[in-house]
């Protein structure tokens, strides 16, 4: 147990921290160009905000939570999502009264889920979502899945499709939700008993069903798209428009129902083409209520939220990531322990220089010093000490082309 990490999650370790930092930096790269600005929030947050926000009827909220109660005996929850503690904020800080929209993105925002862990499903998982408050219009929408795009573009991940459906709005959607309730009548008791549950309390989740007996039986169900309300309609179509305008692929999916509660109009997904099938890279659509559900005034909002690991899942399954860059470029060599403090000195001033350097700090020979700058990948060494050093010099030898040049120790990191 103590040297095994809690089942569902993963460490970051050194020689991947590359790969996130790169990741991390595209993520920031859009968002600013989009003028979206960083939101921190906790890691954990009032449970309530959480049945309130994520919806009851939800498997985050009915399974997946990880809630405790806290030394004052509140209630307390771990993050299952980042949107809710993103409209908290928004409330809390008063951003409502600031000019709208209000734009803010979260960067790597761990997230817990009481899963059953498997490839790309884990139990912390960390997310970057954009948010948008105050936007009525399916622009939101557009621009949003317009980043996602460029995001993903920019790590290199083509081919994506984006799948896209609305689920309407209260006006409509009750409408929907009989129509389904009347197609599946007497077939809903040959269905899992999830989707029996559902059927009452929340019925367009019976078509997010991954078993096949279900799938089947909701194949051929009325579809969402043909009880939009004239609103939802003329939403639903101007964002369309908009997406083909920025020559951004999509499949209307009327399957694509979201697992929280909190959308209304537009949802979309983003399915990985590689690793498990249906897995999802990312996800996201509108919430019109939720802010004022979570006690802030009317704004319609939008965002959606992407898992790190997933997209580097994607990398990794596709080869496409990038090589670790090297830890050090000069590696300062001692010939004995007296030149030790000299190598030391002469790291530091390269450092100073912005050059990557390092030294020994193992008492090392000179030989096996020479192997550990092979290993950490130098490409080239100082050799402070002998008769160089009585002379004021120090050997530099590029370890690609083996050539040597001797040069003043006391402006070598000028030199170098
Ligand atoms: P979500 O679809 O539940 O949406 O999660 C968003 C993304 O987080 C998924 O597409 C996936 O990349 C990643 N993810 C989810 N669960 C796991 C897991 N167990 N292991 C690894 N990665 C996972 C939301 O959370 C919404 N808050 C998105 C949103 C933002 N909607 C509007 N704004």
């Amino acid at each position: 147990m103590l040297t095994q990490a809690p089942k569902g999650t993963r460490d970051m370790l050194p020689q991947d921290a590359h790969l996130w930092q790169m990741v991390e930096q595209k993520m920031r790269e859009v968002a600013a160009l989009w003028g979206y600005r960083e939101v921190r929030t906790p890691v954990f947050e009032h449970t309530e905000l959480f049945l309130r926000g994520v919806g009851g009827t939800t498997d985050i909220v009915q399974k997946e939570m990880y809630t405790f109660q806290d030394k004052g005996e509140r209630s307390i929850t771990l993050k299952p999502e980042g949107t809710a503690g993103a409209v908290r904020a928004f409330v809390e800080g008063h951003l409502y009264a600031e000019a709208l929209p209000c734009k803010m993105y979260y960067l790597n925002n761990p997230i817990f889920r009481y899963e059953n862990p498997q490839a790309g499903r884990l139990r912390e998982h960390h997310q970057f979502g954009m948010e948008c408050f105050g936007g009525k219009e399916p622009s939101v929408e557009a621009e949003l899945i317009g980043a996602l795009m460029t995001l993903l573009g920019g790590l290199g991940l083509e081919n994506l499709s984006v799948h896209l459906n609305s689920i309407g709005c209260r006006e409509c959607r009750p409408k929907y939700h009989q129509a389904l309730k009347d197609y599946l009548g007497e077939k809903i008791n040959s269905m899992c008993p999830t989707c029996r549950e559902r059927f009452e309390k929340n019925p367009l989740r019976i078509l997010d069903c991954k078993e096949e007996k279900c799938k089947e039986i909701v194949k051929n169900a009325p579809s969402i798209l043909d009880c939009l309300c004239d609103e939802c309609k003329e939403h639903f179509a101007k964002l369309q428009t908009l997406l083909q305008a920025m020559n951004i692929p999509f499949q209307v999916d009327p399957h694509i129902v979201r697992g929280l509660d909190y959308y209304t109009k537009t949802v979309f997904e983003i399915i990985m083409q590689s690793g498990r099938e249906g897995l999802a890279l990312c996800g996201g659509g509108r919430y019109d209520h939720l802010v004022e559900e979570l006690g802030g005034p009317a704004t319609p909002a939008a965002g959606f939220g992407i898992g790190t690991e997933r997209i580097l899942m994607e990398l990794k399954n596709r080869n496409l990531e990038p090589a670790a860059p090297g830890v050090c470029d000069v590696y300062v060599a001692s010939i004995g322990q007296d030149m030790a403090e000299n190598a030391f000195v002469l790291t530091q001033r390269l450092r100073q220089k912005g050059i990557k350097a390092d030294c020994d700090h193992s008492g090392r020979s000179l030989k096996a010093q020479f192997k550990f700058a092979d290993k950490i990948g130098a490409k080239r060494i100082v050799i402070v000490g002998g008769d160089e050093f009585l002379r004021g010099t120090v050997r530099v030898r590029d370890l690609q082309t083996r050539e040597e040049k001797e040069i003043p120790f006391d402006n070598a990191e000028e030199l170098i």
